[in-house]
């Protein structure tokens, strides 16, 4: 990785700087947010190289905006180093779900170890602040289950195959939308949904075994006349404490995103159109904000 020097000295009004890990549909979103936002930028990773920028700020704060890599030693190297970044006392920002459905138990020990904080919100929902509003109503009442669909790619690529078109047909078509993950496969797969419904259960319930990747029995297999036969096909996910399942079934509610929260003191319903650029990028600055108020993490 190549090192390009850019001088730029800017005061942080956050307190902070940002170091950005992955400056594409999402990054790139975010740069001119944290310009408009008085925080300055530390430095610029890409896969294709980095650059760095002279700042005056105390601390950085790392945000992750790099693709979901599940598998193999990217995948460990990655979650290794944010967990020493946690440790070591730095904050972390997050819209890359796959360390946390992975190793969740690794950052929540590294984060309690050193005192570094993780906030998530972009991981699921996008512009539409699920985790925040679900912790918000669990600490008002304990939460009892979630019934959500978690996927706005799914819930596009469904309606398009319940209408006719074929699942590869669809998925072109949301993909030409840009509403697909950089990997497809993981969203029709359910890999997506199922790291949402664990972030959302990891979050809630801290008290029980973190859920990841590794407790899912199969992959989703969606087959053309299984989403045809049904009226409002849709793939939902249960959240308990202590359990989690992703499946495909009829869903009597609008599309988008939409999530029931059933608690000891009464049902919150959430809705709202999803992710996109835009709104993930907002969602990260929302946290970057919360950090520099003083909000506690979620691990
Ligand atoms: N797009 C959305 O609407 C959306 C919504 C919610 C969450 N997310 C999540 O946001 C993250 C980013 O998505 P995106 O759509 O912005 O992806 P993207 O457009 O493919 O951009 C990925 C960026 O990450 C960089 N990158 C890749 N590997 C890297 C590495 N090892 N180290 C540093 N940088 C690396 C890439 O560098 P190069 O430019 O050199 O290739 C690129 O700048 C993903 O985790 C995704 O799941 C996306």
């Amino acid at each position: 990785v190549s090192q390009v020097a850019v001088t730029q000295t800017a005061a942080s009004a956050a307190g902070f700087a940002v170091e950005l890990h992955g400056a594409g549909q999402v990054g790139g979103a975010l740069l001119p947010l944290l310009r408009a936002n008085g925080i300055p930028v530390a430095a610029i990773h890409r896969r294709r190289g980095s650059e760095r920028h002279a700042v005056d700020a105390r601390r950085t704060v790392l945000v992750d905006a790099t693709p979901p890599c599940y598998h193999g030693p990217d995948a460990a190297a990655w979650t290794d180093q944010l967990a020493q970044v946690l440790a070591a006392g730095s904050d972390v920002v997050t819209c890359n779900k796959a360390p946390l459905a992975t190793a969740w138990a690794k950052l929540r020990q590294a984060a309690r170890q050193g005192g570094g904080r993780l906030l998530a919100t972009a991981t699921v929902g996008g512009g539409t602040p699920v985790l925040p509003t679900l912790r918000a109503f669990q600490r008002h009442a304990p939460v009892q289950s979630i019934e959500a669909t978690l996927s706005g790619t799914l819930g596009v690529v469904l309606a398009r195959v319940k209408r006719g078109a074929t699942l590869a047909d669809a998925t072109r078509q949301a993909q030409a939308a840009r509403l697909c993950e950089p990997d497809p496969s993981l969203d029709l797969d359910g890999t997506d949904a199922w790291a949402k419904a664990c972030i959302l259960h990891n979050a809630l319930w801290p008290e029980e075994r973190p859920l990841g990747l590794a407790d899912r029995a199969a992959p989703l297999s969606l087959r053309e006349d299984e989403v045809r036969a049904l009226h409002a096909p849709a793939v939902v996910a249960l959240i308990r404490s202590g359990s989690v399942d992703v499946g495909l079934r009829d869903w009597p509610h609008l599309g988008g995103l939409a999530v029931h929260a059933s608690s000891t003191a009464g049902t919150l319903n959430l809705s709202g159109p999803g992710a996109g650029p835009a709104a993930t990028a907002a969602a990260l600055l929302a946290d970057l904000q919360a950090l520099a108020a003083g909000a506690p993490g979620i691990l």
